[in-house]
């Protein structure tokens, strides 16, 4: 007899460094939780990369288009040009699969993890919500007299009605009570006019969610200042990328952030901690593996396995608190005993 659904093909890429040994961990985690996903793991890595010239072989590339959802680790390694690999790898990922939303959540779930000194600034549970396809990370631009003392670089920002639009009204959908728009309209006058007028477009469709704008060096000092006033952000790319770095340190640092990156129309997702590969620990049993286990969590919710999704959550929790983590969150376990020991917390 057939099954009533095929089961989900979760494309598993750990990549390199701190990424092969935080994504095993994450794998862990959700069979513990009861996944019953069909994993296939992908030789996407340097050693690859190096041996063919190709970030991602197309016969991967075919797979990966196919699969339900990806999870990854972190790319880079010394021994390659990380801006083409990761160009390759990473951006093609997201541009080609159209992964227009970036979800960052900072969510603190342990006191002790913040480095806020007031007790009732620390209710941290807030999103990001980071523009993933456009802005200044397209790669348009050039280099004239590149080299000479008269060399003059150009970067362009790329901002597109349909892609400002998409996001904006993402944030909107996910939202409960507030989005607020973050952008430096004041500088960047013409990307940031069509941000403020299509924020205007939008938010007249959700007259139930308030609305609040802050430029960008406002809203970091917000950030730090009181991070619990915020519930989604919602900004372009490279801000986003700035901002979340600021909010996962205020959680516990880079080991727990999570992130996901999504089409919400085809429903395509990836999959990743927000670190990267980690050179200076990785190797050693030292990687904090719950940003990916984190991650893995946002993968089943997006799957549409909610409670699934909230037992890892809580299973994390409560380890945090049991001070069951590794040395970056003042604990002494391993990467992999940290991924047992929230595995056992799911079994029991
Ligand atoms: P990184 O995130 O790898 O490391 C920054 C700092 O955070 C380091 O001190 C590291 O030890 C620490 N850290 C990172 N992950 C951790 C974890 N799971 N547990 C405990 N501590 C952790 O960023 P960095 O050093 O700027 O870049 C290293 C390499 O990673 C480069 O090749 C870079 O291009 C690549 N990278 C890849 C990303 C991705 O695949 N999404 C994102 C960021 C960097
Ligand atoms: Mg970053």
């Amino acid at each position: 007899m057939r099954p009533a659904r095929a089961r989900r093909h979760i494309a598993v890429l750990p990549c390199d460094g701190a990424g092969k040994e935080v994504v095993p961990e994450a794998v862990k985690v959700m069979k513990a939780a009861g996944a019953d996903y069909d994993f296939q793991e992908y030789d996407v890595n340097a050693d690859q990369y190096m041996r063919t010239g190709e970030p991602i072989p197309a016969q991967i590339w075919s797979d990966l288009e196919k699969a339900d959802s990806i999870l990854f680790g972190a790319v880079g390694d010394p021994r390659v040009n990380d801006a083409a690999y990761l160009a390759g790898v990473l951006l093609r990922l997201r541009f080609e699969l159209d992964l227009y939303v970036n979800l960052r959540p900072a969510k603190l779930y342990d006191d002790r993890l913040s480095p806020l000194r007031k007790e009732e600034r620390r209710k941290i549970d807030l999103l990001i919500l980071r523009e993933n396809t456009e802005g200044l990370y397209v790669g348009m631009g050039g280099r004239f007299k590149k080299g000479t003392e008269e060399e003059v670089a150009i970067q362009e920002d790329v901002n597109t009605y349909l892609g400002v639009t998409r996001i904006i009204d993402y944030a909107f959908k996910v939202a409960e009570r507030e989005v607020v728009m973050v952008d430096k309209s004041n500088a960047m006058t013409y990307a940031g006019a069509l941000w403020q007028e299509r924020w205007k477009e939008v938010a007249r469709r959700y007259p139930h969610i308030k609305t609040r704008h802050l430029y960008v060096d406002a809203a970091a000092m917000q950030l730090v200042r009181d991070p619990t006033q915020f519930e989604v952000i919602v900004t372009g790319n490279l801000f986003g990328d700035i901002l979340s770095d600021l909010t996962a340190e205020l959680i516990g640092g880079m080991g727990i952030a999570p992130s996901g990156n999504v089409n919400p129309e085809t429903k395509r997702g990836l999959f990743e901690p927000v670190h990267g590969t980690a050179p200076d620990i990785a190797g050693k049993g030292l990687v904090n593996p719950i940003g990916a286990i984190l991650s893995a969590s946002m993968m089943v919710r997006h799957l549409g396995q909610q409670e699934m999704a909230s037992a890892i959550e809580g299973a994390v929790e409560s380890a945090l608190r049991a001070g069951e983590c590794t040395r970056d969150l003042g604990g002494s376990l391993s990467t992999s005993e940290v991924g047992d020991a929230v595995a056992k917390r799911l079994r029991d």
